[in-house]
């Protein structure tokens, strides 16, 4: 077996999904507080996968999300002999992190016309925080259809074989002998760099919440 995935990647993968559920989650019924605290963790938890992005495995880099178009058809016909993120697989990935990104950002400028706003609803024009609104509650809509595809997707490999959750839960791929090595790192200095960030965005913009939760 090859390692494919340091500790970051697989603690990020399941950290996203359990927070995204509960954004969902709180988002809906109008749990704002919680909805805040558990954006700013999400928030700090992107930034650092940007940033494990630039300074990480070499699996996790975002330099090796990019192919040509031959190569992700190759990959959905199961031609492909790389380790990490395969060529139609990355492409879903970066999809992933623009519409997170779009979902936080556009967090950031809403409000819900009540009680609370966005930390950057006071900084930006009107107009903005109703689009903002708007695409925070669209943008959701395509997230769910995405990750509907992406499991899917997972799915469709376990039958023809390859059992990709297990690799992301233990971090190893079978090896494939044709294969240069990918050059891994260990995933605790992402972790340091994430609780950093939560700490500071839970300090300031999250203080506020973060005491109602608790009061
Ligand atoms: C909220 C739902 C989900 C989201 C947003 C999501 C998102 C992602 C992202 C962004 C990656 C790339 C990881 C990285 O390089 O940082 C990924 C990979 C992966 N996800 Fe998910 N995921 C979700 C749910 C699931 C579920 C429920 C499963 C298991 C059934 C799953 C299985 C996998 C696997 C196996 C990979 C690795 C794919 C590969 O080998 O290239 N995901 N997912
Ligand atoms: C990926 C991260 C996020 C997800 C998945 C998410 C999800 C949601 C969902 C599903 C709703 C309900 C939408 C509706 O009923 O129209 C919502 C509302 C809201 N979210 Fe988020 N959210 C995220 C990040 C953020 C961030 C970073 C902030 C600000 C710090 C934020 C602030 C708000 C506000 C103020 C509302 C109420 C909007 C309204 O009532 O129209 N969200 N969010």
């Amino acid at each position: 077996m090859t390692k494919v995935w340091d500790g970051f990647i697989r603690g990020f993968h399941w950290l996203l999904v359990l927070g995204l559920a509960v954004l969902y989650v709180s988002g809906e019924e109008g749990w704002m507080d919680l909805h805040f605290v558990v954006a700013y963790l999400m928030l700090a938890l992107f930034i650092t996968r940007l940033i494990w992005g630039g300074i990480g495995s070499q699996t996790a880099r975002l330099s090796s999300l990019f192919h040509r178009p031959q190569a992700v058809i190759a990959a959905v016909k199961g031609d492909d002999k790389r380790y990490g993120h395969n060529a139609a697989g990355s492409y879903m990935v970066l999809l992933f992190f623009v519409l997170i990104a779009i979902q936080l950002v556009s967090g950031l400028m809403s409000t819900d016309d009540i009680l609370v706003e966005g930390p950057l609803v006071s900084l930006v024009p009107a107009s903005w925080v109703e689009l903002a609104g708007d695409i925070h509650h669209e943008t959701v809509e395509i997230l769910i259809a995405a990750i509907v595809l992406h499991i899917a997707a997972i799915v469709i490999y376990r039958l023809r074989g390859k059992n990709l959750v297990k690799t992301l839960l233990t971090g190893k791929a079978p090896e494939q002998p044709q294969t240069a090595q990918p050059v891994m790192r260990s995933g605790w200095p992402a972790y340091v760099i994430f609780v950093v960030l939560a700490g500071l965005l839970l300090l300031t913009w999250g203080a506020a919440p973060l005491k109602a939760l608790f009061a």
